[in-house]
Parts: structure tokens; sequence; C-alpha cells
């Protein structure tokens, strides 16, 4: 692989040199960019000889190949001829910068016009790390389907301890080439995605609703869309920005998401059903709020239409995976689900009760998958990105045996 490593501007770019002799330990050909702030800590040489490569310094200090007259396209160049863009340490600059599509040096730029897998090590002081600045700008980013590396915590180059650490240039490596391979794996794959919660109405101005973030589901849709796939998301509503490069169906009810699924049914050749889909909605909506009362009422409500169930019918070799969030008795629930709804692939998460900090709400997540060829496999505790990426190396491993069969 083509690698470009951006270095920002931080205590730990003396670790990046160590990062580019890994890269090209593991067989990469890696071309490094400094950002000014990057060249005050490190000197440019140190990664020019490393990687035999002349380092780019700026937005106008001249082509890698002397050649002046390219220098004008140089960032469009470099950025259409390498396949991954590593950036390491990723100051908390650097993250603002990529959030908000700012192009003022070399590095953003080539960033813009990027269009391959983005790997991201951050590393900074505890407290601008947990900055709400930081964190949000983190969140687009990982929501763009960028892989966040670290940071660890531990000693800290200001002389605190906490969160902040680039994680050590080897592990960043592994981390990088592991996922060489895979980046397009789901090029021919059309992946119809639901997720997000549904609101069913009460009256004119309630509703009911569930404590589903989206989270994960849009994770499975920026993971699917890196590795090359159309995804098409059906989405109850979220307070998430949409992930980049696919195809948005904003739906509020669970009705609308069962028309929205079928609509979109026809090109699907995978469905992964992560919505949190409400079980019962009122049966008949009162044209008037309601009045405040000092008595006892009740509402009736009538089952909302399965559409897992309805999915699993009209199926036919597509692969169907659905999702069980259960409060107890995960796997036998999850296996429940995946015999009765005609699923090749339950994704079951423990929510709620003893559960806390996993399931609706949290970045992180561990599930349990549960496939149709009766196999169990525990997913640990890791950020949702990861675990979407892992779901979908799981499903590429049912394919074959389905269309085989189909
Ligand atoms: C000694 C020193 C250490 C720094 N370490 C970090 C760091 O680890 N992470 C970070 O985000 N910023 C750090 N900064 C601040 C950045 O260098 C500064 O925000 C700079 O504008 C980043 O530029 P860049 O993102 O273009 O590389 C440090 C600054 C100094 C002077």
């Amino acid at each position: 692989m083509r690698i470009l490593l951006g270095v920002g501007g931080g205590i730990a770019a003396y670790k990046s040199a160590e990062l580019a002799r890994a890269l090209m330990e593991a067989g990469h050909t890696v071309q490094v960019i400094m950002t000014a702030a990057a060249q005050e800590f490190v000197r440019p040489l140190t990664f020019a000889a490393l990687t035999n490569q002349k380092v780019i310094t700026g937005m106008f200090s001249g082509p890698v190949d002397g050649d002046i007259l390219s220098s004008a396209i140089e960032h469009i160049r470099v950025s259409q001829e390498n396949d991954l863009l590593v950036v390491a340490p990723a100051t908390a600059d650097l993250l603002a910068k990529f959030a908000h599509g700012l192009a003022d040096d070399f590095l953003s730029t080539v960033y813009l016009a990027f269009t391959g897998p983005v790997f991201l090590a951050p590393a900074m002081n505890n407290n601008m790390w947990s900055h709400p600045a930081t964190q949000s700008n983190l969140e687009m980013l990982r929501l763009r389907g960028h892989h966040i590396i670290g940071p660890d915590s531990g000693p800290l180059a200001c002389g605190t301890v906490g969160a902040g650490r680039m994680t050590e240039p080897e592990a960043i490596a592994a981390f990088v080439d592991a996922r060489c391979d895979m980046r397009r794996d789901l090029d021919k794959e059309t992946v119809l995605i639901t997720a997000g919660p549904t609101q069913e109405p009460l009256d004119p101005v309630r509703y009911i609703t569930n404590r589903s973030s989206g989270k994960m589901g849009y994770a499975l849709a920026a993971a699917a869309a890196a590795r090359g796939a159309r995804v098409i998301l059906v989405s109850g509503p979220v307070a998430l920005p949409e992930p980049a490069g696919v195809e948005l169906i904003p739906v509020r009810t669970a009705n609308e998401m069962f028309r929205a699924v079928m609509d979109h049914l026809e090109p699907a050749t995978i469905i992964v059903k992560s919505a949190a889909v409400a079980d019962f909605h009122v049966a008949d909506i009162p044209r008037q709020k309601l009045k405040k009362t000092a008595a006892r009422f009740s509402i009736e409500f009538d089952p909302t239409v399965d559409i897992l169930a309805e999915v699993g019918r009209r199926k036919g070799n597509r692969l169907l995976v659905g999702f069980a969030a259960e409060t107890e008795n995960l796997v036998e629930y999850a296996r429940r689900k995946l015999e009765t709804k005609n699923c090749d692939l339950v994704v079951g998460n423990l929510v709620g009760g003893q559960a806390t900090g996993t399931g609706f709400e949290a970045d992180d997540n561990e599930v349990v998958l549960v496939s149709r060829d009766g196999g169990i496999t525990h997913l640990p505790f890791a950020p949702k990105r990861e675990l979407a990426d892992r779901i979908f190396d799981h499903i590429l491993l049912l394919r074959p045996a389905l269309h085989q069969a189909g």
C-alpha cells in the first residue's frame, strides 16, 4: 500500500519516525507530510532518511519530484496516488480542521482531496482531549467513517497523567496494516441499514420512543461506505450528523420505517436492521392534545408492523442481519429471533440494567453474534465503529454459503 503519513505538531511527533519505519517494514511505501508545527519538533530530514522520500513540508514548498510546473496541483496528485492517510500525532488543531473542512496547509488540503480510508492517532494533553470541542470534532470524524486509534492513558509530556498519549507506533502500524486488505471488500454490495429509534405519536404533540441513539447503525453505515458499499440508511430521529457517502432516508414512525425499507428492498444485497423499532403504537391517535387530568387513564396500543419478520419472508438470497437488544437471556433470545425472523445473523447486546455503559447511548459496546450456522461469537468491548467492521467481517464469512444455497 502507498501510505500518506501526516505528522502534526505535538511532542509525540518523534514517535512518528518509528511509525514510518514500522509501516515500511510491513511492506508499505510511506510519503510523509509534516505540518509547520511538526517541523518545530522533528527535522524533516529524519523522515526523509527513513522513508527514502522527500518530505512534504508546505503548500508552496515545491513538488516532491522537483517539477515546478506540477506544483500547482501537488496536493491533488499526492491524494490520488496514495491508498491510505494516517495522521499521527493528530493534534487537537488537526482534528478541528479536518472536522470542519479547513484547508490552510498541505496536510489539511490533502485530507479534503483524499477519498480513501483515514486513520487518526490523536495525542494531546488530557484536558485538551476531554474538551467538548475536541470530543465533538472527534464524533464527526468517527461518523465520517475514519478510524480513530487511541489515545492511550498514562503519563503525558505536560507532566499530568490521563488520556492523551499517542498509541505506541508498533500498535498503530499493526492496526493500519490489519485493515489494508479489506477496504473495498463490500464494493459489489448494496447495504440497507435501519438505525435509531422510532417515535410513535400519543397525540398531536406527544410521542413515545426509546433510548436508541442510532450510533451503532450510523457506525455500520460508515463502515459499509468506507468498504465500498452503496449504503441506504433508513434512520429514525437521531442527533447525529449524516455519515458521508450514504443515501439517508429519514423516517419517524415504525410504519414509515416499514414503507422505506420495503421501497428499498429490491436493490439490497445485505440488510442490517439495527433500528430499535417501537413494538406498540397508539391504536387511535387523538386529533386534539390530551388534556391534563387528575384521574388515572389508559391508552390502548396495537402492535406495530414486524419489519424484520416481513423482510425475512421476502429476503430471497439477500443476507439478513437482525439486532436483539435485551436485558437478560441474550443468546437464547438472539437465537430465537434468528429462527423466527429468518435471519442469517443476529447481533445481540445487553441494554439497560447492569449493562450501564453499553448498549444504546454509549460510544462503545460489546455484542454476541449468533449465526445461522450455529456459531456464537463474542465481540468484546470496543468502539461501535470498530465493532461495525467486525460485524461486516462476519457477514462476509456467511456470504459464500448463502450464495451457493441461493
Ligand atoms: C511543547 C509543545 C507541545 C505541544 N504538544 C501538543 C500535543 O501533544 N497535541 C496537540 O494537539 N497540540 C500540542 N501542542 C500545540 C500545537 O503544537 C499547536 O496547536 C499547533 O498549532 C498545532 O499545529 P498542527 O496541527 O498544524 O500541527 C504543543 C505545543 C507545544 C509548544
